[in-house]
């Protein structure tokens, strides 16, 4: 039983891609939905406008994850609310995420949402690092609390939002202080690991071109921020405020610990880049063999378990 509920829905399967990740097009969506193993989708991070993103090589797989700098490309906000409209799986709740490039982008989407047949989950994410010249609203403490306290002015959809990695235990303090504040169904954490910098030692260059080279890291080498990330949320926030834990999965014992460290739902973004969807197939099974060979039938025999010494 690997079921979870967030503000309602119920997923009959914990794993879903990361924003970002195969979620451009509606074919990329469709495959999600369709994959084995998957309990959720969601979209691109929209923006109000159509994006072609950033120019050159922006994506390279690394020994031990990921760099990127897309400069979220994606197809508008319109185009993923009339996926939404369309969509009818019941089995798979989708969430719509959106990152406007302001504020007042930001609003204005929420506002598009609220207003529209919306039925999902809406993701506002408050740390895209790689748009040159905008820092991200989840390390500016009162610019996440006044984007908030706006949004709920008026917005009664199931919202959660999308959070940086944080290394300081008084920013931990800090943060989930502002969450606690605000009627939101989850938080999801972590993003990319903001602003790393890689070298290609055969050519001495930079293995991304945005940015002189400067991109967000994904993948194993952001396994334990992650898991620091998600436990630490959880021992902070309200129980009403779930937690999906993104960041680090390759193996069905990565989603475990996540879940461990207090995980309602798993997210995968280097994992599925690397293997497509049939990634999702394979990480099932190999958390149930995990649990398994602890004798656990259900997640929630072990969820939020994390043992100290
Ligand atoms: C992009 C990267 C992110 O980590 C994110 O949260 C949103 C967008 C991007 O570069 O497209």
């Amino acid at each position: 039983n690997l079921t979870a509920s967030i503000a309602g829905f119920h997923f009959q399967d914990l794993l879903l891609n990361a924003a970002g990740v195969h979620c451009e097009t509606t074919e990329e969506l469709e495959a999600l939905r369709k994959a084995t193993g998957t309990g959720a989708l969601i979209t691109k991070s929209a923006t109000p406008k159509p994006r072609p993103g950033n120019s050159g090589l922006r994506y390279q797989d690394l020994p031990l994850g990921s760099i990127n700098s897309m400069g979220l490309p994606n197809q508008g906000l319109s185009y993923y609310l009339d996926y939404a409209n369309h969509y009818h799986d019941q089995q798979k709740p989708l969430f719509l995420s959106i990152a406007g490039l302001t504020q007042a982008d930001n609003l204005a989407m929420l506002a598009d949402i609220q207003a529209s047949e919306f039925t999902g989950l809406v993701e506002l994410n408050l740390s895209c690092p790689n748009v040159p010249g905008k820092p991200q609203t989840g390390y500016d403490f009162e610019a996440t609390r006044q984007i908030l306290t706006k949004a709920f002015t008026f917005f009664t959809k199931p919202l959660g939002v999308k959070l940086p990695p944080y290394f300081d235990l008084a920013h931990f303090d800090q943060i989930a202080a502002i969450l606690n504040a605000f009627p939101l169904a989850y938080v999801n954490s972590i993003n990319s690991v903001g602003n790393g910098l890689m070298i290609d030692s055969k050519t001495d260059t930079v293995m991304i071109a945005p940015k002189g080279g400067f991109g967000g890291l994904g993948g194993a080498m952001v396994k334990a921020t992650a898991l620091a990330n998600v436990h630490g949320l959880r021992q902070r926030l309200n129980p009403t405020i779930k937690v999906i834990g993104t960041g680090g999965v390759q193996s069905g014992r990565d989603v475990y610990d996540l879940i461990l460290a207090g995980a309602d739902l798993v997210a995968v973004g280097t994992s599925l880049h690397q293997e497509g969807p049939a990634v999702f197939q394979r990480l099932r099974s190999e958390l149930i063999a995990e649990m398994d060979r602890k004798n656990y039938t259900e997640v929630d025999q072990f969820r939020n378990r994390l043992q100290t010494l």
